[in-house]
């Protein structure tokens, strides 16, 4: 049995995170919940209990096995060496050492045995890399994926719980007639969609639109890998979608890519358009698998597939993988 930390146990993702712990019956002897001095003293519910934040220092890994990381690349750029070194695997859920090449970067559909080394922390990739590369990557396996293209459609709770409260706010103050107010996004969120997400970068894409590739290269070891993203904030409050255009080495037909798809893990096909069966976002939340439908031939490509894919991105995009990942890890610890 393992002991079992959550770094930003307050947030949007630490919150999922105690949930699935619980929900998959995971098997800890300790769970101790860490946030800024804040939150100290708040109390999360779980297995029937009640567990204080306490607020995250230096010494708070002392006697940990393993710690999910849902704070940010500030805290987890500081923490997670500190917890490393105290002999606590950190499972982090930030931007911060995804790209490191001594660091592993897993979905576990897709490269769990990158597992086998590491040197204490481990990053869970970006949200909607994972929701994408989920039904990209039995494709890849089976016809070569050369590039896509695509556009997300991303909830404000991969921003945080604050943006959460951005696009209630913002919706009562339309409602009742008051002037919109902005604390979170550069733009009014609320019945709005806004083409930026993450920091402008010098090529012009912003830092969210090149994780796909650079993580993408890294997770399906696919050097050549090419992916040109435009990720849209949407309205919505959970769940990313992402629509792909993809072009492959070998022919393909909707046909073998349902197939494909139908028989590979973390996916579900839901496709019959003509009976308006398609992922949603609103279906989707909250539950574990991604689903990927609209799967038709690309009249652009040569030997290419367009699709929409739909993921629950606190779930499978951050809580769910990150514990997915523990779970493979207990089999080493
Ligand atoms: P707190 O709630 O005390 O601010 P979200 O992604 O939803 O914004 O959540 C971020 C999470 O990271 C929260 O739990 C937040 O705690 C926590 N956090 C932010 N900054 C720090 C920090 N410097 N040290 C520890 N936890 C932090």
């Amino acid at each position: 049995m393992l002991t079992f930390g959550i770094v930003g146990a307050t947030g949007a993702v630490g919150r999922e995170v105690v949930e699935v712990l619980e929900k998959r019956n995971f098997p800890l002897s300790k769970l101790k919940l860490f946030a800024s001095a804040r939150s100290a003293g708040t109390k999360l519910q779980f297995r029937g209990g009640e567990i204080p934040v306490e607020e995250l220092t230096e010494r708070s890994f002392d006697g940990l096995d393993v710690a999910i990381f849902s704070a940010g690349s500030g805290p987890s750029l500081k923490f997670a060496p500190i917890a490393a070194r105290a002999g606590c695997v950190v499972i982090d859920n930030s931007s911060a050492f995804r790209m490191d090449p001594t660091v592993p970067l897993v979905v576990p559909e897709i490269n769990p045995e990158a597992l086998k080394e590491h040197k204490n922390i481990i990053a869970n990739p970006n949200c909607t890399t994972i929701v994408t590369l989920v039904a990209l990557f039995p494709l890849h396996k089976k016809f070569g994926v050369k590039r896509v293209f695509a556009a997300s459609y991303q909830a404000v709770s991969g921003t945080g719980a604050q943006a959460i409260q951005e696009l209630k706010r913002q919706v009562s103050e339309i409602e009742e007639g008051k002037p919109v107010t902005k604390e979170i996004y550069p733009h009014q969120i609320a019945f709005n969609v806004i083409p930026h997400v993450d920091v402008f970068l010098e090529n012009g894409y912003t830092k969210e639109e090149m994780k796909l590739q650079n993580e993408g290269r890294k997770i399906m070891s696919h050097p050549d890998f090419l992916a040109s993203v435009t990720c849209v904030r949407v309205p919505v409050y959970r769940a990313h979608s992402v629509a792909v255009a993809a072009e492959f080495e070998r022919p393909v037909t909707p046909e073998g890519a349902r197939t494909v798809l139908a028989a590979a893990p973390g996916i579900k096909v839901v496709d019959d358009p003509t009976r308006n069966v398609y992922p949603l976002a609103i279906h989707i939340s909250g539950k574990d698998d991604c689903e990927v439908g609209r799967i038709r031939k690309d009249c652009a490509f040569e030997n290419g597939l367009s699709f929409w894919v739909v993921g629950d991105q606190l779930l499978k995009g951050a809580a769910l993988n990150a514990v997915q990942i523990a779970e493979i890890l207990r089999k080493y610890l």
